[in-house]
């Protein structure tokens, strides 16, 4: 009997033991579920650490690019950042960029200042090219610069919007108290103002004809002034019109500088007997960027300019 219970034994012993190690690592592997599953929320923090003790041991290049690539990208974005800061102070600070150094950013008017189609405003009204009695243009807009204590003044849609800006950047390099004294007059307001410095003058004593011949001199007749084009632009800072206003820094920045807006100085000293009028350095005439650099770098007059044309 006692072999019997020693087999016995043993037999127990042999079949049992396995069987308790698998149900240890069984209960093992549920205590795991179990925690995972109790820390699901906070996971990604408390994760195996196989993989982030791991990394650096499995490959160095792999993992240093890995954990390089956000970093590099961070830098890019920090770097991102400070540029355009630096542009931002920069574009605050400094003169606004462009091919033609101007200090205001004009670029809105770019497309009036210089029409697509150059030769749409390449037009002559003269004593010997005059205007119809009737001619008024369908596209007249107002001044913003018109002179505060006047009517409000007008000019074509390209012209009033080149002015704005000539005058804009006018201001921005110094000549702060330039104003628009008159712009386009139709046929009537030029014949009341011929007509009323004429008769002026013959109350002085001169006669008609006298009269008629001074005032043509910087008045043109009704019908044969480019004011009636709404091209033409009066400006200065003086009471009124004045000869001496050449002498002022203004009048000598806005004829320098008006080609560059698409303006000429239209009636220029030295071309009188070609022009008929006299020199006036406020009276300023649109014509587009195009001809009006070349009309200015050849320090020609409108109508020698036009005869030159027909020479090209
Ligand atoms: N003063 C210019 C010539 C005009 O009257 O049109
Ligand atoms: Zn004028």
């Amino acid at each position: 009997m006692n072999i019997k219970r020693i087999i016995s034994f043993i037999l127990i012993v042999l079949c049992v033991l396995p069987a308790a190690s698998c149900g240890l690592l069984t209960t093992y592997e549920t205590t795991e579920q179990t925690a995972e599953a109790e820390t699901e929320g906070t996971r990604p923090e408390i994760t195996s650490p196989e993989p982030v003790t791991l990394a650096p041991i499995i490959s160095g290049d792999p993992t240093e690019t890995e954990t390089d690539e956000p970093e590099t990208e961070k830098e890019t974005d920090k770097q991102t950042e400070t540029e355009t800061e630096a542009q931002t102070t920069e574009a605050e600070t400094e003169p606004y960029a462009n091919e033609l150094g101007f200090k205001v950013d004009l670029s809105a008017y770019e497309k009036y200042m210089d029409p697509e189609d150059k030769d749409a405003y390449l037009i002559l009204v003269n004593p010997d090219n005059p205007v119809g009695k009737d001619y008024k243009p369908d596209d007249l807009e107002p001044l913003v610069d018109t002179r505060s204590d006047r009517s409000k003044r007008y000019m074509r849609l390209y012209a009033a919007k080149s002015l704005e800006a000539f005058l804009k950047e006018a201001r921005a390099n110094g000549c702060k108290d330039v104003t628009v004294t008159s712009a386009y007059r139709s046929y009537e307001s030029q014949k009341e103002i011929f007509d009323g410095d004429v008769e002026r003058f013959i109350k002085q004593g001169m006669t008609r004809e006298e009269a008629i011949a001074k005032e043509r001199l910087d008045t043109a007749y009704p019908g044969e002034s480019e004011h009636q084009t709404g091209l033409a632009v009066d400006m200065h800072n003086l009471s009124s019109a004045q000869l001496k206003f050449k002498d002022t820094y203004e009048a000598q920045w806005l004829a320098e500088n008006a080609w560059k807006f698409g303006f000429i100085l239209r009636y220029l000293p030295g071309k009188e007997e070609i022009t008929t009028y006299t020199y006036e350095p406020w009276h300023f005439r649109f014509i587009g960027r195009y001809h009006a650099k070349r009309i200015y770098e050849m320090g020609m007059c409108l109508e020698e300019y036009l005869e030159f044309l027909k020479t090209e």
